[in-house]
Order: structure tokens, then sequence, then C-alpha cells
């Protein structure tokens, strides 16, 4: 499925046509370069599912944790960018995340691609030459 976003004021609307497209999966993978759009989109997806924390990338630790406030449901935001080896993510107890059934939303999965679960989500984004915006799921 394509949703196109040609501009950052119809980020809200996309986010609510992924979130309606979202079904039982919890772990979604952002692929995508450096300024694609990532954590903007995933922020918007919070707002949709009701997160009223400032949503940014998670900066010193490799997660955030947020609350929705409409559902109380926790959902699991990463950024695997900085990670300099596997052993990182195996000591920050990933696997109590991605097998929690709690939402994750996964910036820079391509960097634990063996231990994204079978049944991750994959996302993609791309920037498009007038700046708009292709999110392939
Ligand atoms: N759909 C969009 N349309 C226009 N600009 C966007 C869109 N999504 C993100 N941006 C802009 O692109 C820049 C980088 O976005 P960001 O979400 O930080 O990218 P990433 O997390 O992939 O590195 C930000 O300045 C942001 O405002
Ligand atoms: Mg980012």
């Amino acid at each position: 499925m394509k949703i196109t976003i040609s501009d950052i004021n119809h980020i809200q609307q996309a986010a609510k046509e992924f979130v309606s497209q979202m079904g039982d999966s919890t772990i979604f993978a952002f692929y995508g370069k450096m300024g694609s759009g990532k954590t903007t989109l995933i922020k918007a997806i919070c707002e949709e599912l009701g997160v009223e924390d400032v949503i940014t990338s998670p900066t010193f630790a490799i997660v955030n944790e947020y609350r929705s406030a409409t559902t109380a449901e926790l959902i699991y935001h990463f950024d695997f960018y900085r990670i300099k080896k596997i052993e990182e993510v195996y000591d920050m107890g990933y696997e109590d995340y991605f097998f929690s059934g709690s939402l994750c939303f996964i910036e820079w999965p391509e960097l634990i691609e063996a231990l994204l679960p079978e049944d991750a989500v994959k996302v993609h984004i791309e920037e498009k030459e007038d700046g708009a915006r292709e999110v392939i799921i």
C-alpha cells in the first residue's frame, strides 16, 4: 500500500491513514534515508494514537516510551542509528520490547535486521524531487 504525503500539512491525514492500515501488527520498521521523514511520521502516528508527550527520536537511549492517553497502552519508539555493536541491542533488552505485545516503531531497522521479528511490518519512506514523501507499506 502507498501513502503519498504531498507536504508537511498533510502529515496528520497520512498518519490517520497509516493507523487505519495497522491491523493487529505491533512491530513497524521504518526504512529511509536520513531526512526522509521517519521521525516526523512516527510522531504523527503516535499523536494519532493518543500520545500527548513530546515525541522526538531517542537521543540518549535507544528507545523512548510513550503512553497513549486514550487507550493507556504503551508505545515504544526506537532509533538504532547510533548503535556501534549489536551487543548494545542485546544489553538494552530489545526482546522485552519486541515481544511485549506493545506497539514498536523502529528507525534504522537495517542496523538490527537479524533481530527483527519475522512478522515486523516494513515501511519504506522516500523523499521525492518535489519534497513530497512516499510511504510504502
Ligand atoms: N512529509 C513531509 N513533508 C515535508 N517535509 C517533511 C515531511 N516529513 C518530514 N519532513 C521534514 O524533513 C526533515 C527531516 O525529517 P525527519 O522526520 O527528522 O527525518 P528522519 O527521521 O527520516 O531522519 C524535517 O525538517 C521535517 O520537517
Ligand atoms: Mg529520525
